[in-house]
């Protein structure tokens, strides 16, 4: 089997950590792995394979001079506006986590349990985009639902980690909690969230945008849309919550067709990386702390609308720094190394 060159650019961050945790756990097919961050953390190193590899400072000629073929980007939307081009330029297919690609109509927006289809499209720009977190968790669960009924509607609130902001926003929920602990709370200002974030819950995550919504709420909007290949209806409210990792949604949608939630559980058992926990007789039902580490979409609370029998609600959470980040960039690596690799 061919083995491959590949560069995780934003290798020391909470993405591209965990990007490497997942290359390795899932026995990719890797030659050489090239970690790339910015000129602060270059010469530290990273563990893979049982090795320390060098971490290299990041230029444009980084892909080409490491004959990189595969190129993970996590390292925000600046980095990969400007870099991903010469990863591409250099041949290798370029699989971007941040957000600024994903709404480019020429750059395919993949979950590979949805559209691996759309894949075929890199060869226009030589990108790939990774969605946003809470909307691969989300339309994971929904897919096997809306070829059966349609969605017409989807109205969710999401319940977000704060891991989903990055390493130091993960530190600083830490620290605020320790400052709690030893009762010095207004030692800790906020710099990565607009509040504290230890004991608190924050309905903003992004910047607001004119219509009220942020930009958050309409990435989970416009995304889902693209993935799905349907102009359904949506909604989103988008809340920070202090939990280390896994974001939670509840999720209500309403079908073209009339819907049943023993149906529902039927066709999600049925679903590839989705698993159901949902039995109230024993208080079984997902929670972030049961997703971590985990590469599944947990999903539970399956209920019937009391008024609507073309509606359902549920609760589905996941891992975002895997779902929703890491392990979806190396699904979508594994299903081109499938299907366009060899060409
Ligand atoms: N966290 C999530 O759940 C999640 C999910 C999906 C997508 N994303 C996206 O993934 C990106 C990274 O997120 P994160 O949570 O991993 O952030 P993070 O923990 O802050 O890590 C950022 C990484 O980018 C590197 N970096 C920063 N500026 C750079 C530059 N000029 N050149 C090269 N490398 C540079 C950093 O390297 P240094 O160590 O050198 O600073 C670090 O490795 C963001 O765009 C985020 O929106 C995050």
């Amino acid at each position: 089997m061919k083995k491959y060159t590949v560069a995780v650019v934003g290798a020391t961050g909470a993405v591209g950590q965990e990007m490497i945790r997942v290359l390795e756990s899932r026995q990719f097919p890797i030659e050489r792995l090239v970690p790339l961050a910015s000129e602060k953390s270059a010469g530290t190193t990273v563990e893979f394979g049982g090795k320390h590899i060098t971490v290299e400072k990041l230029t444009h000629s980084s892909f080409a001079d490491n004959h990189i073929e595969i190129a993970l980007f996590s390292a925000g939307g600046d980095v990969s506006a400007e870099f991903a081009p010469s990863a591409a330029k250099a041949g290798a297919v370029a699989i971007d986590n941040t957000s600024h690609f994903r709404m480019h109509e020429s750059v395919p927006l993949v979950v590979p349990e949805v559209n691996p289809e759309d894949i075929k499209l890199w060869k226009t720009t030589g990108i790939i985009a990774n969605p946003n977190c809470s909307t691969i968790q989300m339309v994971i669960a929904l897919k096997p639902l809306h070829d059966e009924w349609e969605i017409e509607r989807i109205d969710v609130s999401t319940y977000q980690a704060v891991s989903g902001a990055g390493a130091r926003a993960m530190q600083e929920l830490m620290d605020q909690m320790q400052s709690i602990f030893t009762f010095n709370f207004d030692a800790f200002e906020p710099k990565k969230f607009p509040h504290k974030i230890a004991l608190n819950a924050i309905p903003h995550i992004d910047k607001f945008e004119a219509n009220g919504y942020t930009k958050e709420e309409l990435k989970m909007v416009n995304e889902s849309q693209k993935i799905m290949h349907h102009k359904m209806q949506i909604s989103a409210t988008c809340v920070r919550v202090p939990v280390l990792r896994g974001h939670s949604e509840a999720i209500t949608v309403r079908f073209k067709n009339e819907a049943s939630a023993l149906k529902a559980v039927e066709l999600l058992q049925k679903a590839r990386d989705v698993v159901i926990m949902d039995d109230n007789s024993k208080n079984h039902y997902p929670t972030p702390l049961a997703s971590t580490d985990k590469d599944e979409v947990f999903v539970g609370r399956i209920r019937a609308d009391i008024y609507d029998k073309k509606t359902l609600h549920f609760w589905v959470v996941a891992d975002n720094l895997r779902v929703g980040a890491a392990t979806n960039a190396v699904r979508i690596a594994e299903k081109w190394i499938e299907t366009e690799g060899a060409k």
